[in-house]
């Protein structure tokens, strides 16, 4: 039973695996918060052969007791997010009555994704490699104080006005043709169902902190897909570190006790930027196959890489990561060396060939995955108290002694 607010930060380039350690330990939580990103996320979940992918609502609300909380500092498409939770809500699941959204958050609408699209063709060969989820153009004007929040459509008048000078402000400055009135409608359209959900999450959140009550902060996005502290520029367009959990939710520092940092036993990332351990051969192809490594957003094919140690390191020292989930190790099986970067060189080490799917317990996997784990973890400054081996939700080894 976990005892105090944690937070959840990918050490990579995103999809990690942090849907599913957020699901695995959820049930210790009473809220679970996303402070940050939009759609671009993708989280999946499979239990009882179901899979279930998340990209705005946070993961743990599959369990049927949380309280969800869509922070100030995200990016929301209305439309999509009840497409999301009808999706669940057809499903059985009961989510409009337990989510809040940020009055400050921003809305994201249709023309952000125009925007997208059409920068990175003009980008071109420097292109970053967007999910063309309008993520960037959002953020874009929310830092140019034109954005529109969550909070305008509770005016009919002030959302109207906002929308219409928007699209005008857009057409002239980027020569575009943006449609007004189908971007109103959209947003009229989900009005109703979206105005018992708006609260000012800050107070609510601190509120319920005080009171006792334990949040899980599920972090999207990862260190190294942060604006500051990532491969900048190849990196999205907001704060995703430990301290968006803070901004992107009104919350005080004091408040995060644990931060679990989610590490792949190697490395992929989509989307264009540099990465150092790419693997662009039949082995790199061996790994994305094994490991299903295509976008869990977009299905675009993953790059694959050994595990970049220092990489991991480095998000460790920034965002205070106190322990490790090491996920997908079972992805690694048949495979006769296995090799990490780590201090600027190549370590190798031995495989195994034992499959992992049924083990339960630290001491029952093979002495080669023991010794990665060991020698890893060292490397990383961080131990390693998850170890994933399978998609599955039970397919985890807790090691905390
Ligand atoms: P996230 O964005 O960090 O939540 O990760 P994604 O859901 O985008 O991608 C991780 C993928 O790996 C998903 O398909 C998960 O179901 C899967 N996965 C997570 N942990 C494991 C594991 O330990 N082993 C295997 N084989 N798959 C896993
Ligand atoms: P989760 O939460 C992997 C990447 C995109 C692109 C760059 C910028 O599932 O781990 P954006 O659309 O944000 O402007 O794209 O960031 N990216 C992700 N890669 N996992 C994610 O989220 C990502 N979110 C954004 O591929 O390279
Ligand atoms: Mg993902």
């Amino acid at each position: 039973m976990i005892q105090q607010n944690t937070a959840i930060i990918g050490t990579q380039w995103g999809d990690e695996g942090k849907g599913k350690l957020v699901d695995a330990i959820a049930s210790d939580f009473d809220i679970i918060a996303r402070s940050t990103g939009g759609s671009n996320a993708g989280h999946t979940i499979v239990t009882n052969n179901k899979k279930y992918v998340f990209h705005l609502l946070p993961s743990g609300m599959l369990h049927n007791d949380i309280i969800g909380v869509i922070g100030n500092g995200t990016v929301v498409h209305l439309l999509d997010l009840l497409k999301e939770i009808d999706e669940l809500e057809g499903l059985g699941l009961d989510i409009l009555n337990r989510l809040k959204i940020s009055d400050r958050a921003h809305l994201l609408l249709d023309y952000h994704r125009e925007i997208d699209r059409k920068l990175e063709e003009l980008k071109g060969a420097d292109k970053v490699g967007t999910t063309k989820k309008g993520i960037g153009p959002c953020y874009t004007d929310k830092a140019m104080r034109i954005g529109i929040r969550v909070g305008d459509i509770e005016d009919i008048g002030i959302i109207k006005e906002k929308v219409k000078n928007n699209c005008e402000f857009h057409n002239q400055t980027l020569g575009l043709d943006l449609d007004t009135d189908a971007e109103l409608k959209n947003v009229l359209s989900v009005r109703e169902r979206i105005l018992p959900l708006i609260t000012d999450t800050r107070f609510w959140l601190n509120e319920k902190i005080s009171g006792g009550k334990k949040v899980l902060f599920e972090g999207a996005q990862a260190h190294h897909l942060d604006i500051d502290h990532g491969t900048y520029p190849f990196v999205t367009s907001s704060a995703v570190t430990v301290g968006s959990v803070c901004t992107g939710l009104g919350i005080p520092p004091k408040h995060i006790s644990n931060v679990i940092g989610i590490t792949k036993a190697y490395t992929t990332r989509v989307g264009e930027g540099p990465f150092k351990t790419e693997l662009k051969n039949t082995l790199g192809e061996k790994i994305r196959e094994a490991g299903k490594e295509f976008g869990s957003t977009t299905g675009r094919p993953r790059r694959c890489g050994w595990l970049d140690a220092d990489a991991v390191r480095e998000s460790v020292i920034i965002n205070g990561i106190d322990e490790i989930n090491l996920t997908k190790l079972d992805v690694l099986t048949d495979l006769q060396e296995i090799k990490v970067f780590y201090n600027g060189e190549y370590r190798v080490f031995s495989g195994w060939d034992d499959e992992l799917g049924g083990v339960r317990e630290f001491k029952d996997l093979p002495k080669q995955a023991q010794t990665y784990i060991k020698e890893v973890e060292r490397m990383f400054g961080a131990r390693i108290t998850y170890v994933g081996i399978g998609q599955d939700r039970e397919d985890l080894i807790i090691r905390k002694s």
